[in-house]
C-alpha cells in the first residue's frame, strides 16, 4: 500500500516540477485535488477497506495531500514572480515620450503688464513701496495739498468709512507716506497698487483700479531728469519708437504738473479712431513735487527737489494689448484670459 502511495507522489511532483504557466499549474492541481482528482479518489477507495487498515490509510492520504500542497505552494510562488517579471518588462515606460499637457493656468494681462511695469523701474535702480488701501483723509487729501473743500477733491469721490477714513482715491498718499519715514533721505520708490473711486463704470472706468505711484526726491533734480525717466519708461514698455509728449497740466501736489501722450501706434501720429484723430493717447500724469508737499512732509525745498508720477497700470495694458473694455480684465472670462495663456 505504501508503495503505491509512493509511486503516486512521485507522479505528482514530477508533473509539478514540469509545470512552466499558469495553465499547466491549474491542470495539475486538479488531476490532484479537485472534486473528481485524485486525491478524492484516493479517499473514497477508504469504505471498501477493512476498519484496521483505514487509519493507515486515511494518514497517508493525508500526507500525500500535504505533500502535493506543499509542492504546488511552491511552485505557484516562482510562477507568481515570473509573471511579475513579464509583466513589468512589458509596462515599461519610455521617459523620453513627451509628457501629457499640463493644464496651468496663464496669468491675466494686467499682472503681466504690472510685473513687466515693476521691473522697467527696479531696473532702473527704484524700491517698492507698500501703503494702506483704506487710508487716511489725511494722508489721501491733506498732505498732498489738497484741503478741505478744495475743488480737486470732486473728481476723487471716493467711499468713505467715516469722516476721516476712506478707501484711497489714488496711490500718492504714499508719497507722503514714504517723506515722514525717510525723513531727509533721498527716495526712489515706486508703490504699484489699488484705488478706489464712486465712478461711474463704463469702457475705461472701474470704482477700481490700479497705478503705479512713483516718486523721487534728491538734490538738483529737474523736470529733466522726469521726462528722460519717463521717455525711457515709455520706449520699454511700447517700443523704441514711441515718442512723448509733455502737455502742462494741474495737480495739487506737483507744480508744475504735465500730463504724458505717447504717440500712437495704431496709426503712428497721423490720427486715427484709437487715438480720436489726434495722433496721441494719454497715459499719466506727473509733475514736480509741490514745495508745500516737500514742506509738509518733512523735506526743505531749497535744498530738495523730486518729481512724481501716477500710471494706471489697466491703460497700460488696455493700449498694449489692445484691450477695448477695461471690465474685461475684471470679469475672469476664460475666452478673453485664454488668448494672453502663451505670452
Ligand atoms: N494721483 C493722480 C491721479 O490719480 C495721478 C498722479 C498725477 C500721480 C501726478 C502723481 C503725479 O504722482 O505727480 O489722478
Amino acid at each position: 500500500m505504501e508503495k503505491e502511495f509512493l509511486k503516486i507522489e512521485k507522479e505528482a511532483l514530477e508533473a509539478i516540477n514540469l509545470v512552466a504557466d499558469r495553465a499547466s499549474f491549474n491542470e495539475v492541481r486538479n488531476t490532484y485535488l479537485s472534486k473528481k482528482g485524485v486525491l478524492s479518489d484516493l479517499m473514497s477507495k477508504m469504505k471498501t477497506l477493512s476498519q484496521e487498515k483505514r487509519p493507515l490509510y486515511g494518514q497517508l492520504v493525508n500526507n500525500l495531500r500535504s505533500k502535493i500542497n506543499e509542492a504546488l505552494e511552491v511552485k505557484n510562488e516562482l510562477l507568481e514572480a515570473k509573471e511579475l517579471e513579464e509583466q513589468l518588462k512589458k509596462d515599461k515606460i519610455d521617459l523620453t515620450l513627451p509628457s501629457m499637457s499640463k493644464n496651468s493656468a496663464g496669468l491675466n494681462p494686467f499682472f503681466v503688464i504690472k510685473d513687466e511695469m515693476e521691473e522697467i523701474f527696479i531696473s532702473m535702480g527704484y524700491e517698492i513701496a507698500d501703503g494702506p488701501e483704506i487710508e487716511e483723509d489725511h494722508y489721501n487729501f491733506e498732505l498732498l495739498n489738497i484741503p478741505k473743500d478744495h475743488p480737486a477733491r470732486d473728481m476723487q469721490d471716493s467711499f468713505y468709512f467715516s469722516e476721516t477714513m476712506l478707501l484711497r482715491t489714488h496711490t500718492s498718499p504714499v508719497q507722503a507716506r514714504v517723506m515722514q519715514d525717510k525723513k531727509g533721505e533721498s527716495i526712489k520708490i515706486i508703490c504699484p497698487g489699488k484705488a478706489y473711486r464712486r465712478d461711474n463704470d463704463d469702457l475705461t472706468h472701474s470704482h477700481q483700479f490700479a497705478q503705479v505711484e512713483g516718486l523721487v526726491i534728491d538734490k538738483n533734480i529737474t523736470l529733466g531728469n522726469l521726462k528722460a525717466t519717463l521717455d525711457l519708461f515709455v520706449k520699454k514698455m511700447f517700443g523704441e519708437k514711441r515718442k512723448t509728449r509733455f502737455r502742462a497740466s494741474y495737480f495739487s501736489f506737483t507744480e508744475p504738473s504735465v500730463e504724458v501722450d505717447i504717440s500712437c501706434s495704431e496709426c503712428d501720429g497721423a490720427g486715427c479712431l484709437t487715438c480720436k484723430g489726434t495722433g496721441w493717447i494719454e497715459i499719466l500724469g506727473a509733475g514736480m513735487v509741490n514745495e508745500n508737499v516737500l514742506r509738509m512732509n518733512g523735506y526743505d525745498p531749497s535744498i530738495y527737489q523730486g518729481f512724481a508720477f501716477g500710471i494706471g497700470i489697466e491703460r497700460v495694458a488696455m493700449l498694449r494689448y489692445g484691450i477695448d473694455d477695461i471690465r474685461r480684465i475684471y470679469q475672469n472670462d476664460i475666452r478673453f484670459l485664454e488668448q494672453f495663456r502663451a505670452r
